[in-house]
C-alpha cells in the first residue's frame, strides 16, 4: 500500500486555525528591481539597494507571523554572467546586509544560512556570511536562508553526484537511491519543503529555484516590483495560499475527508 502523503508536514499535529495558514516554509523569487530603478530613470544597482530595505521588512513580517523557514533567492549561479558593476554592487549589498542586520538577527533568535555554491563568492562577503551563520547557529527562531550563487540544476547535480562517489566507494547500493537520498543531499537537507513560492515583478517562472523542493509548492505571481513589495502585499499572498486546497495527487474529496478526520 502507498505510503499516505501528508496534508502538510505538520498533519496531526494540533493547529490553531490562525497557524494553519501561515506557509511553514516561504520561497521568494526577488524579481524586478532592475525594471524599477529603470522606470524611474535610475541605475539598476538603485533598484537592488531598495530591493536589500524590502529584505529587511519582509524578514521581519515573516518571523513576526511564525514562518519557520524563509529562502530568499538573492543571487542565481547565472547572475555571475551580469555585468561585472552589477554583480559588484550585489556582492556588496550582500556585505551590508549580514554586517547591517547582524543585531536584529541575533536579537530575533533567527539562524542565517547561505545555500549555493557560496565558495564563489568574494572572500570579503563569505567571511563575515560564514561568521554570522555559525553565530546564528544555536538560534531557535526562523531559518532565513540566502540562495546565493544557487541553482537548483546544479544543487541537484553536487547531490547526485555525492550519491554517485557513495556507489563508487561500494557504500552505497544503487536500488537504495529514493527521494530521502537525493534530497537528503540538497542544501535545504531536513527543512521542510516550501508551501509557497512568491515571485515578484510581474513574471510567471522558477528561473531554477527550488525545483526538487517546491514540486508541490503553491506558486503566487504578483506584479508588484521586489523594491515595493511591503508587509501588506506578504498578506495578500499569504491570504491566497490559505485558500488553497493542497491535493498532493489525491482527490478535492479525499482531501476533505481527511481534513475531517484530522481535525475529530
Ligand atoms: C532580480 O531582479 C534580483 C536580483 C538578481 C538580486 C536580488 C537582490 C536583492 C533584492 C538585494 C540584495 C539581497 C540581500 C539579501 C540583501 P532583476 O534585477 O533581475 O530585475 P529585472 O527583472 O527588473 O531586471
Amino acid at each position: 500500500m502507498a505510503t499516505p502523503i501528508p496534508l502538510r508536514p505538520t498533519e496531526g499535529a494540533a493547529e490553531s486555525p490562525a497557524e494553519a495558514r501561515i506557509p511553514r516554509h516561504v520561497g521568494v523569487i526577488m524579481d524586478g528591481n532592475g525594471r524599477w530603478a529603470e522606470r524611474r530613470g535610475e541605475p539598476r544597482t538603485a533598484g537592488h539597494k531598495e530591493g536589500a530595505t524590502a529584505v529587511t521588512r519582509t524578514v521581519r513580517a515573516c518571523r513576526e507571523r511564525g514562518v519557520e523557514v524563509l529562502t530568499l533567492y538573492a543571487f542565481s549561479a547565472q547572475n555571475w554572467a551580469r555585468p561585472q558593476p552589477e554583480v559588484a554592487a550585489l556582492m556588496q549589498l550582500l556585505y551590508d546586509y549580514v554586517l547591517g542586520e547582524r543585531d536584529e538577527i541575533m536579537g530575533t533568535g533567527i539562524r542565517l544560512r547561505a545555500i549555493g555554491d557560496v565558495e564563489q563568492l568574494p572572500a570579503f562577503v563569505k567571511g563575515p556570511l560564514r561568521a554570522l551563520e555559525a553565530e546564528s547557529r544555536g538560534n531557535g527562531g526562523m531559518i532565513l536562508a540566502l540562495a546565493l550563487s544557487y541553482g537548483a540544476r546544479e544543487e541537484l547535480v553536487r547531490s547526485a553526484r555525492r550519491l554517485a562517489e557513495r556507489v563508487a566507494r561500494g557504500e552505497l547500493d544503487p536500488a537504495d537511491i529514493d527521494e530521502a537520498a537525493l534530497g537528503g543531499g540538497l542544501d535545504t537537507a531536513g527543512w521542510p519543503d516550501p508551501d509557497l513560492v512568491i515571485r515578484t515583478g510581474g513574471e510567471a517562472r522558477l528561473s531554477n529555484f527550488l525545483l526538487w523542493q517546491a514540486a508541490y509548492a503553491e506558486l503566487y505571481f504578483t506584479p508588484v516590483p521586489w523594491p515595493e513589495f511591503t508587509p501588506h502585499d506578504l498578506d495578500a499572498a499569504f491570504a491566497w495560499y490559505a485558500d488553497r486546497q493542497r491535493r498532493f495527487g489525491l482527490t478535492g474529496r479525499q482531501v476533505e475527508a481527511r481534513m475531517e478526520r484530522a481535525s475529530c
